[in-house]
């Protein structure tokens, strides 16, 4: 499959930003920034709490409704977890699985981010699998290494049918929330990388149909040129998926 049958995803990662009170006003922003037939898919992934009040507003809008964890167990003694069917039940269709962050400061593993997104495409939900190499990985040459071990470990247990629901982010960790962005050739060899670690497992077609979006302080000014890259289908947004006007700039990046 060409690159341009592939349609482009452009996902919003609000992080803990945004209470109930504020996310009302970013929706309004949003939905008025955003076409309603935009040429790409569209996603914001919102604190657990301004859920019940995105999944009212977006109701019948073109931006669908992500959240940004979720348990791999579909409910039980897990305090302060979220588990994938509630998050189907609530209104989300989207959910960010092994985020850096959680990498990084929540001790989320290779293994329990598997099983964290064999949980949410049982449920029905899309996945959003992370994976990126920090600065000393990159220094030693060893991002393809890195992003393929982790890909592989995400996608264990998971079909080629489930696959349909699972998009794949490569978020260099040095790369997210520093304004430092990987070059488009960066991003764009592992993100190759990445479909062909895809094809040896599931075969060339169901590679070719995989989406694979890039993030790592994408805006409006980068936006252009990496998505233009062959194996990049779309972004992961942090900082700049706060401010409407510049998520519209990217959404609109992906109608050349
Ligand atoms: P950033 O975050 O765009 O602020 O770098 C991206 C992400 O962490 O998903």
């Amino acid at each position: 499959m060409e690159k341009n049958k592939r349609k482009p995803v452009i996902a919003g990662n609000w992080k803990m930003n945004n209470g109930p009170a504020a996310a009302g006003g970013l929706l309004d922003a949003l939905l008025s920034a955003i076409p309603a037939q935009p040429v790409c898919e569209v996603v914001v992934c919102v604190p657990f709490l301004d859920i019940p009040l995105a999944a009212e507003k977006l109701k019948g809008s073109s931006i669908a409704l992500g959240a940004q964890n979720c348990h791999f167990a579909a409910s039980g003694a897990y305090t302060g977890e979220i588990s994938a069917p509630m998050l189907a039940e609530t209104g989300c269709s989207h959910v960010i699985i092994g985020h850096s962050e959680r990498r990084q400061y929540f001790g989320e593993t290779d293994e329990t981010a598997g099983q964290r997104l064999k949980a949410a495409v049982e449920a029905g939900l899309t996945a959003i699998l992370c994976v990126g190499e920090n600065l000393t990985e990159r220094d030693a040459g060893q991002e393809l290494e890195k992003c393929t071990a982790q890909l592989t470990a995400g996608l264990a247990g998971v079909t080629e049918q489930e696959l349909e629901r699972v998009l794949v982010a490569y978020e260099p960790v040095w790369a997210i929330g520093t304004g430092r962005t990987a070059t488009a050739e960066e991003a764009a060899r592992v993100c190759g990388a990445l479909r062909q670690a895809v094809a040896e497992q599931y075969g060339a077609p169901a590679a070719q149909k995989l989406r694979i979006l890039y993030g790592g302080s994408m805006n409006e000014k980068n936006a252009r040129e990496l998505l233009a890259q062959p194996d990049i289908d779309g972004g992961l947004i942090g900082g700049a998926s706060l401010k409407a006007g510049s998520f519209g700039a990217i959404v609109d990046a992906c109608q050349d």
